[in-house]
């Protein structure tokens, strides 16, 4: 926060449409717009529903670290909106840790932090390889396949209903209803339907039979959380988990796919694959704007006067592009350095938040993607992409960075061919 004198009551600028399919094909026009407006620019989440998108680092950093003035709870706004308005099914209030402040997200985000540390590097390796043998054992005959649809998808949900005690037959279920929650658009309310469906069989299943997988851990821990209170953390953990988690795989496979002089150091070990990570993260972030916040009283924020229940959405995406006159058209596709002349791993970002909320799971996520994307390239050596990165195409949607397929070409390659990984 800033004590700056405010510069606009009512934002004077037309709002930023990041509903609109543009946003998808060009975002970094959406908030080159947005920053010339300044540090906080006026956007709209869906027709009709605004939001404040803070597009500066420093400006982030208050909201972010600044939990007495900014909360996590959107029961004031959800007051203002239709009740079917396309994006509630990503922001409506729910008993867990993303949408609670103070002592009740401390109680709750404690349980997940104590579940998920039970989950040892080891083990989480064991259960990315099994979820690319599987894939790749299915894909690896046929000799060209989507890296969306055929890979980063599936292997989220294989990997999360495995730690989360579901079989792998379940897979379909979750990645139809999660995905149109997610894009926010005309099916997000049957998408949140279908998904809340999956969570509470999964945990009327597991209060029955406890097994040894998350939920039941949850169910067990000694905080006492309800019925009611699993049901939605683990709402949140699948849905925080597989959306973003397959987007990071994808955006990464596509960055690294789409420069064949770094795919060929990659493969021979010269550069890790955290590198390719890292620059998704800093410049193609999954989770772009859902860093969602309310101001609890009337405040100004780097010169703008924040209104009563609108949300201040951290633009991850935003901040991670470098200024310039389109917003950073010079980020590099893989291993340069941005405009301001920084290698990637010399400055940090925030796509994991930052404050009491930031990413819980950080370390689980690395080593998930990392792990998955040796092994995939282990397999399979010669991927090489159908298309030019310019020519993919992304979902639409406000909140994420999602590309919708990822088709690559490479030689038939049979599971029980020598040199395949087991
Ligand atoms: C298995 C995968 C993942 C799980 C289970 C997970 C879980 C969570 C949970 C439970 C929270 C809420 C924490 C709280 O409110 O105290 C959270 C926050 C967050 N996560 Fe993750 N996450 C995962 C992957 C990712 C990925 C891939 C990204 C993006 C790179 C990401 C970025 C974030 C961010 C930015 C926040 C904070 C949002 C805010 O500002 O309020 N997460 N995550």
């Amino acid at each position: 926060m800033t004590a700056a004198p405010d510069r606009a009551d009512v934002p004077r600028s037309a709002p930023v449409r990041l509903w609109e399919d543009g946003f998808a094909a060009d975002p970094r026009r959406y908030y080159a717009a947005l920053r010339a407006q300044g540090p906080v620019g006026w956007a709209e989440l869906a027709p009709g529903v605004p939001a404040y998108l803070v597009t500066d680092r420093s400006a982030a950093l208050d909201v972010l670290r600044d939990p007495e003035t900014f909360s996590h709870d959107p029961r004031a706004w959800e007051e203002t909106v239709p009740a079917d308005s396309p994006v509630l099914g990503m922001m409506r209030w729910r008993p867990n840790a993303l949408f609670a402040d103070g002592a009740a997200h401390v109680r709750y985000r404690a349980t997940l932090i104590d579940v998920f540390d039970l989950v040892e590097p080891h083990d989480l390796r064991a259960r990315v390889h099994r979820a690319v043998r599987l894939l790749a054992g299915r894909i690896g005959p046929r000799g060209e396949a989507d890296l969306v649809g055929d890979f980063s998808r599936p292997l989220m949900a294989l990997v999360l209903n495995d730690l989360f005690g579901l079989p792998d037959s379940q897979g379909d279920r979750l990645d139809e209803g999660l995905g149109k929650m997610m894009e926010g658009g005309a099916q997000a309310a049957e998408g949140e339907a279908q998904y809340a469906r999956y969570v509470l069989e999964l945990i009327e299943a597991k209060a029955e039979r406890p097994g040894d997988d998350l939920p039941s851990r949850l169910l067990a821990h000694p905080a006492g959380l309800t019925r009611e209170e699993v049901t939605w953390q683990v709402f949140l953990t699948l849905g925080a988990g597989y959306e973003p988690t397959a987007n990071l795989l994808s955006n990464t496979l596509s960055r690294i796919l789409g420069n064949p002089a770094y795919y060929s150091t990659l493969t021979s070990g010269a550069r890790p694959v955290m590198d390719a990570v890292v620059e998704v993260l800093h410049h193609e972030t999954p989770l772009a704007n859902y860093g969602v916040y309310y101001a609890r009283r009337p405040a100004v924020l780097h010169g703008v006067r924040l209104r009563d229940a609108v949300p201040v959405v951290v633009s991850y995406g935003a901040l991670g592009l470098p200024h310039g006159p389109r917003g950073g058209e010079g980020a590099p596709l893989a291993g340069g350095e941005d405009a301001g002349g920084r290698h990637p791993r010399d400055a940090s970002h925030l796509s994991w938040g930052a404050g009491p909320h930031a990413c819980p799971v950080r370390q689980h996520v690395l080593l998930l993607v990392t792990e998955a994307i040796e092994r995939l390239t282990q397999w399979l050596p010669d991927l090489a992409p159908v298309l030019p990165r310019e020519r993919l195409s992304w979902r639409p949607g406000p909140f994420h960075r999602s590309l919708t397929a990822l088709p690559v070409r490479f030689a038939p390659r049979s599971p029980d061919q020598p040199g395949v990984p087991s």
